[in-house]
């Protein structure tokens, strides 16, 4: 198939990705046994049969769970290398990725042991591939805005080494107005902002994200399209969604592959694009991504460049490196 190999081919960014929804099952259980944890499942395969979701917070029960196998800077680094060593695989030239430092400094990791892991994992993708990243330090919308406020100060003495701030986790009930006071601090620190929005949540969530938040991005925003005015003002905005199909039909955000928005976003004039989320747990990752949307939907090629394109566009890359790859 043409279209397939146009999208093996083609040099690609992932700009919604969780470090944390990269861990295999096989990693989970080998850190586990090296950290001396022990898990609630029998083997890699119960583990992987339990991946069966009802909706957003039933993934993130366990993926929270299985992140406690991460522990040091090494487990760090490993989790990240197998994540680029993957994408590289896919053709990915350009990642940012999101890193929830919340979910480990309440275990006891400290701040600097995630960042350093990660981070050493980017800087060697870079010297090996000549892979660019970035690194985006995501707050859980479940936790309070206090609790944000004080993992930004944990942040605050390496801010050289993060690229931006997103916001995930349970979107019911936690509005991006929860936040506002939070976000307006990180543009003061002079850092671009994304936020998770109508991925579960009303299109009112994302305009909150757009007018309070004040993002660059929408991460899913497969709602929006409920909302006319709301199609408007990110087209007229020219606002990328960040969309991560084969994450909605795992999530139950949409019933059916076949019967997903995305072509209806790009129709719309929306700058949309696909995106993997956390593929360790929603069967595959970018390339996978792709090549299930252009089986289910039957994109084109002109379709696949104009995903493959947006994201490009959408990334925090300067203009001139952009260029190379549009
Ligand atoms: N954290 C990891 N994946 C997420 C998703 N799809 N939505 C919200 N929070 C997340
Ligand atoms: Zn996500």
């Amino acid at each position: 198939q043409d279209v397939d190999d146009l999208i093996r081919r083609l040099p690609k960014t992932e700009l919604h990705l969780h470090i944390e929804g990269t861990l295999e099952p096989e990693m989970m259980f080998a850190l586990a046994q090296r950290n001396g944890i022990s898990l609630p499942y029998a083997s890699v395969e119960a583990l992987r049969a339990a991946y069966d979701f009802s909706n957003l917070q039933s993934f993130l029960d366990l993926y929270y769970a299985g992140a406690g196998v991460l522990q040091t800077r090494q487990d760090f680094y490993e989790l990240t290398r197998a994540y680029l060593q993957r994408a590289h695989a896919d053709n990915v030239v350009h990642v940012e990725i999101f890193f929830d430092p919340q979910t480990h400094t309440a275990r006891g990791i400290p701040f600097a042991t995630v960042l350093d892991g990660i981070r050493d994992a980017l800087d060697e993708a870079g010297c090996t591939w000549g892979m660019s990243s970035r690194l985006i330090l995501s707050f859980l919308r479940h936790l309070s805005e206090d609790e944000g406020f004080a993992t930004l100060a944990e942040a605050l003495p390496h801010l050289d080494r993060i690229d931006g701030f997103g916001l995930d986790s349970s979107e019911l009930g936690h509005p991006p107005s929860k936040f506002a006071m939070l976000f307006a601090r990180c543009h003061e620190l002079g850092k671009p902002c994304v936020a998770h929005a109508g991925e579960e949540g009303p299109p009112e969530y994302v305009w909150e994200a757009l007018e309070l938040l004040k993002v660059c991005r929408i991460d899913h925003g497969v709602r929006s399209l409920e909302d006319p005015a709301l199609v408007k003002r990110l087209a007229e905005g020219a606002v990328p969604l960040t969309v991560c199909p084969l994450s909605n039909v795992r999530l139950k955000v949409v019933d059916d592959l076949a019967r997903h928005n995305l072509r209806q976003l790009l129709q719309a004039g929306l700058k949309a694009m696909v995106n993997s989320d956390d593929p360790a747990y929603f069967g595959g990752y970018l390339n996978a991504n792709l090549l299930a949307c252009r089986q289910s939907l039957d994109l084109s090629a002109d379709e696949v460049v104009t995903l493959v394109n947006n994201s490009f566009e959408a990334s925090w890359l300067p203009d001139v490196d952009k260029q190379r790859w549009l």
